[in-house]
């Protein structure tokens, strides 16, 4: 019935990485490591990490007319990400520079170019794809207007995700859309504004569900997620792994639990996997290239 298991609503952007002992303070110079130049936008990552899982997906962005567009045009189709939605030029293609550190922790720092170009328009000249997608995910390195124009052309009985990064508190119609919304520390306690969050994470969760989404589920790196619905909250434990580089494993994570979800698995069993496939991603350098394949983390039985 559906020709997509998930179309992506984001950003697309090249990855500038520089591998540092330490981040700079203000007004201080580091020496790093070689530029590498990877595909990446949290958009692209997670239109990419659902293809190579085995995930029919297609991906609604927008990227400049030069070489970082071909460059991630080239990702996405090498992956097998359906690009017919993926516009070109009015900006150059996004750029997010990143510096990781020895632990594989990152700082980044996005120059949106094209995806701040992605419109209210765009998405309505998309309707097909849109109506054609058991699940839409979105982020939010593309206008928040975009993303609500999403939310509103979404036919009846689509399931919508988001993640809400980099966080800015969300109008009630998108926070009502979700089902569920994907957070981790940070953008929880975004959401929740300061001095009302506290420190426990299961309090966030319940938190974030009375702000109107559906189902919540929050992202603790190595102590795995939480997940969370009107039947309560509910832990998801991680993998212990070596982690190099953590870049673009939320995407990654995001993605295998909104492709899960379509395919009928409850929110735990769900997180349970998407946990494994964001573990195994920190465990290679750069986003889309460390994302694994079905083969190295099979999919539960549907
Ligand atoms: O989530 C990781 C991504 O964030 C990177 O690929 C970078 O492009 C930024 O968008």
């Amino acid at each position: 019935m559906y020709d997509y298991d998930l179309l992506v609503v984001g950003s697309a952007n090249a990855d500038l990485v520089v591998g540092v002992e330490r981040r700079p303070g203000a007004g201080e110079t580091v020496l790093g490591g070689d530029l590498a130049v990877h595909p990446g936008g949290k958009g692209a990552n997670q239109a990419v990490a659902a293809a190579r899982l085995g995930a029919r997906t297609a991906l609604l962005a927008r990227v400049g007319d030069d070489g970082h567009g071909r460059l991630l045009l080239d990702s996405l189709r090498s992956a097998g990400v359906d690009t017919s939605a993926v516009l070109a030029g009015g900006a150059p293609t996004g750029v997010a520079l990143i510096t990781v550190d020895p632990s594989g922790d990152n700082s980044i720092v996005v120059s949106p170019g094209a995806n701040a170009r992605l419109t209210e328009g765009d998405v309505q000249a998309a309707a097909g794809v849109l109506g054609a997608a058991r699940v839409v995910s979105a982020q939010l390195e593309i206008p928040l207007e975009t993303v609500s124009a999403v939310v509103r052309a979404l036919p009846e009985g689509t399931r919508f995700v988001l993640n809400p990064s980099p966080p800015r508190p969300l109008p009630a119609e998108v926070l009502a859309a979700c089902d569920p919304l994907v957070v981790n520390e940070h953008e929880a306690r975004v959401l929740l504004g300061d001095g009302e969050s506290g420190d426990d994470p299961a309090g966030w969760a319940r938190g974030l569900l009375a702000l109107g989404p559906r189902s919540v589920v929050v992202t603790l790196g190595a102590e795995g997620a939480l997940v969370c619905d009107a039947s309560g909250v509910r832990a998801v434990p991680s993998l212990p792994v070596d982690a190099v580089d953590t870049t673009g494993a939320g995407d990654a994570f995001t993605a295998a639990l909104a492709w899960r979800l379509g395919a009928g698995g409850e929110l735990p069993e769900a997180a349970a996997y998407a946990a494994r496939v964001g573990a195994a991603a920190v465990t290679r350098r750069g986003a889309q290239e460390s994302y694994p394949t079905a083969a190295e983390v099979p999919p539960p039985a549907a």
